[in-house]
């Protein structure tokens, strides 16, 4: 036997000692700074559409980890706390939906993990639990996420595989179908994408359609989280900023990884969000970073190369949206997915302010996926 093999082997016996975790990583993360690099050198635009932090490395290392942990505990930041808190009671409303008998769960993006316990407990209280995979771009938050959601469960450590890779990159979901179908055969897998994450995305419709297209077969189901709104209006749009803006750990957050990949002496009263009509699809909510010291400023990238920040120029932190009904069906039918089951929260309104809320879709691959991977599973065989 390959050596590699042998050492895989021992792989559950060390496990048994709870300090350890097994982190599976699935692309070079010398790649990702580069690719973190080249956003923060794109040239000047004052109107926020030029030097950004796409999503992913905004929680990416242990500085925005932290931070992200602590924006979902604000006070002042009730959407993530609300939605954390509501997750189990939302899950019961479309969980009779999942497919039957043993379920393989794969988390795409788990943060702090608390909603990912809330499905593994539901499984577990009927002993469907089947392999659980976490994954995330960020080892720190799968680490974090991984301990929280098996608190108190009873899943075996062996059992447990998180995989550390960028989930928007085509390639990378080859090589994550193929590592899941190996390890689950043709036994079902529901994967999530909670928290609104798809909207941190720019092309939000065109990420949907390829995680559909490269995970989803058949038998599997999809767990999408958004935000959502019934008003389309100015109004509602700034409200929908205000949410961001006024939460300290938020923007504690936001900034963290401006500070992790320049030099940048940050001061939080650059930080603007606004909020955008974005068809009639969605409230868009960009969170920027504004030069405002009247003169050119220098920043130091992480390879040392410097790159000028102009007086008004920007950096964008943030991206996110919260969807119209009619957006997000379209974004379904766009992305070839339907809905197995769902639930909406409309969430509290007030006689000045709109009313925003969550929705919890349970969705199905439209086509046929191609057929199951064949080859031994690298955590058993
Ligand atoms: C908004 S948080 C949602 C956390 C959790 N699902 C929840 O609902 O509380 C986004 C999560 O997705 C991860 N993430 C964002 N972009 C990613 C990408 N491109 N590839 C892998 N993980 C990503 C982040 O590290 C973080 O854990």
């Amino acid at each position: 036997m390959a050596e590699r093999d042998q050492a895989v082997q021992r792989i559950p016996e060390i496990l048994r000692d709870t300090g350890w975790t097994v982190v599976l990583v699935g692309e070079e993360q010398s790649g990702k700074l580069a690719q973190v690099t080249a956003g923060l050198r794109r040239g000047p635009d004052p109107s926020g559409s030029g030097k950004l932090i796409t999503s992913g490395f905004s929680y990416w290392g242990l500085e925005s980890t932290v931070a992200w942990a602590h924006a979902c505990n604000d006070l002042y930041y009730p959407v993530m706390r609300e939605s954390i808190g509501s997750f189990s009671r939302r899950l019961r409303a479309v969980a009779d939906r999942l497919p039957a008998g043993p379920l393989h769960y794969v988390s795409l993006g788990p943060g702090t993990g608390q909603k990912d316990q809330a499905l593994l407990r539901y499984l577990d209280r009927q002993g469907r639990t089947g392999y659980y995979i976490p994954v995330d771009v960020s080892a720190e938050m799968l680490r974090l996420g991984q301990r929280e959601a098996l608190e108190h469960l009873h899943v075996p450590p062996a059992d447990v595989l998180p995989v550390q890779l960028d989930f928007s990159l085509p390639a990378n979901l080859d090589r994550l179908s193929t590592l899941v179908r190996r390890v689950v055969g043709d036994e079902p897998v529901v994967y999530s994408l909670l928290g609104n994450t798809l909207a941190n995305f720019d092309s939000d419709t065109q990420l949907l359609t390829l995680l559909a297209e490269k995970l989803l077969r058949p038998q599997d189901r999809f767990l999408l989280e958004v935000a959502s709104t019934a008003g389309q209006d100015e109004q509602a749009a700034r409200a929908a900023a205000q949410e961001y803006e006024n939460s300290p750990r938020f923007r504690e957050f936001v900034t963290s990884a401006l500070m992790q990949y320049t030099d940048l002496q940050i001061d939080l009263n650059s930080l603007t969000c606004e909020g955008l009509v974005e068809d009639d699809r969605a409230l868009l909510v960009r969170v920027v970073y504004r030069n405002r010291t009247g003169g050119t400023l220098e920043l130091t990238l992480p390879d040392r190369s410097t790159v000028p920040f102009p007086d008004q120029d920007t950096i964008r932190l943030y991206l996110s949206r919260k969807y119209t009904r009619e957006g997000l069906e379209k974004m379904l039918v766009d992305a070839r997915v339907t809905k197995a089951g769902e639930t909406h929260e409309v969430g509290h309104t007030a006689f000045d302010r709109p009313a925003f809320g969550l929705a919890l879709l349970l969705l199905q691959g439209g086509e046929a996926a191609p057929g199951p991977v064949t080859g031994p599973n690298p955590f058993r065989d």
